[in-house]
């Protein structure tokens, strides 16, 4: 009787849609770095915003229009007086109630739900798989077709509340190039904080814009491009900003840090105001 030997790379009679590998990963590099870094990355940002949002505190700074990201739109009467832009329709919070109630769940289920965060945190916290050619640990694969990750599929509703709430830190932004004068009016004024809040805007923008949401809102469903020249141009634009997606993603984790880190430094007097034009 003869045998026939087991090709190694085939698939096995168990998992006959994958091939029988038994190393977890034939990769000699450093693969696992990437991973790593995310994962710090990302839970910086995660443990700073939960701190800063229940904090309560030093996110405006009257003098300046200063207003937080974190606290934007404010809508409580609990909100500290002036940094409310679109009035205090909400009665007073509890100290334990982020203040930007409304915007946070939105903001949060729209980096959440965001296709390129979703490879970053599937990467680097489920390991799933934690890199190409690396075995995941779990046994099967659902991919995102049951509860809850059947629920990232809410991506472009999420996109829709964050550009809206991208159009109010925009706002926040352009009212904050007025300054209080000593008599009490009003006047332009520049301060580093500006410059940093428009960078923000600006970074916010990039993200939003460059999300595939939106790529696919604007240009997405269409047979003939040539039938819809505005949106094709905009569809254009957004792909190219679409390819630095990744870029952006990572680029408004640090502004949106540094400009809430900011403007706490200052309501908190722990600084003050770099004044370019007073
Ligand atoms: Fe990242 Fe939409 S925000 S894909």
């Amino acid at each position: 009787m003869t045998t026939t030997a087991h090709d190694p790379g085939a698939p096995s009679a168990e998992n006959p849609g994958r091939a029988d590998i038994r190393a977890r990963t034939l990769r000699r590099d450093r693969w696992w770095l990437a991973p790593l870094v995310n994962a710090l990355g990302l839970a910086t940002f995660v443990v700073y915003a939960t701190i800063r949002s229940f904090w309560g505190s030093a996110y405006y700074v009257p003098e300046y229009h200063y207003l937080s990201p974190f606290y934007s739109p404010c809508f409580s009467a609990s909100c500290v007086p002036g940094s409310s832009h679109f009035g205090t329709f909400l009665p007073e919070f509890p100290a334990w109630l982020p203040l930007a109630l409304l915007s946070l769940p939105f903001l949060l289920g729209f980096r959440v739900t965001c296709y390129y965060y979703r490879k970053s945190y599937y990467r680097a916290f489920w390991a799933s798989p934690p890199a190409c050619a690396v075995a995941e640990p779990h046994g099967k694969y659902t991919g995102e077709t049951r509860f809850p990750l059947i629920l990232q599929n809410a991506h472009r509703y999420f996109f829709y509340m964050a550009f809206l709430i991208s159009l109010i830190n925009t706002y926040d932004m352009v009212v904050a190039f007025q300054s209080d004068a000593p008599d009490g009016s009003g006047r332009f004024g520049i301060g580093l904080g500006n410059v940093i809040l428009l960078v923000n805007v600006i970074g916010l923008w990039l993200y939003t814009l460059s999300c595939h949401s939106c790529r696919h809102i604007t240009g997405g469903r269409l047979k003939h491009f040539s039938k819809h020249p505005v949106r094709y141009r905009i569809w254009t634009g957004v792909s190219a900003l679409n390819t630095r997606h990744m870029l952006f993603a990572w680029i408004t984790i640090g502004t949106l840090i540094l400009t809430d880190l900011y403007i706490m430094l200052v309501a908190s007097g722990t600084i003050s105001d770099l004044r370019i034009v007073n």
